[in-house]
């Protein structure tokens, strides 16, 4: 493992997702990219045909019955970053991505609750004219992550 991705994990997941294929895809973009764990929130889909890595046997999955639920069980140490077309949210160009994190993506139809959006400790987004399937984002801020950018945090850690 290359020194700088050293003491960084992160995870990603959905909340309230409504199509189980995305979550299959959102799996498959996770394994390969280095995820250590994956999750739902509010809707479980363990195992998707999209899925033909067999992330969901390969990398921790985890579920929980709402936000509050996956707020209090957050891995100690990790923020959230929410990722929405939010006024508050940044740019993923410029963004210096936490070193242990975990992933937020929002439901199809409704994007993320607005508790989720406050509570979030980051909000990133970017340019599409209109929002991509929750998949695409997922897949696009994970080959962020990726890239050999700085990362928030990694001069005092
Ligand atoms: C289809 S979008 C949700 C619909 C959108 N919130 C709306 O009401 O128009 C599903 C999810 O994909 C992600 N997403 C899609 N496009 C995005 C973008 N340009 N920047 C950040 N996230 C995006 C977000 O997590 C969003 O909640």
């Amino acid at each position: 493992m290359p020194d700088n991705f050293e003491h960084e994990y992160f995870g990603i997941g959905i909340l309230h997702g409504k199509t189980p294929e995305n979550l299959g895809v959102l799996w498959r973009t996770a394994q390969n990219m280095g995820a250590s764990f994956i999750y739902t929130i509010g809707k479980r889909y363990a195992n998707q045909a999209c899925d033909t890595h067999k992330a969901v046997k390969a990398i921790p999955y985890f579920h929980y019955e709402d936000f509050a639920d996956f707020f209090k069980h957050l891995p100690k140490g990790a923020v959230i970053v929410g990722i929405e077309q939010d006024q508050k949210s940044v740019p993923l160009e410029t963004f210096a991505h936490p070193k242990r994190c975990v992933y937020l993506l929002g439901a199809e139809d409704h994007g993320l609750t607005k508790e989720a959006i406050e509570k979030a400790h980051f909000l990133v987004e970017f340019q599409s004219e209109k929002s991509l399937n929750v998949a695409v984002a997922g897949s696009i801020v994970l080959y962020d992550r990726n890239l050999p950018k700085a990362r928030w945090g990694s001069k005092t850690k």
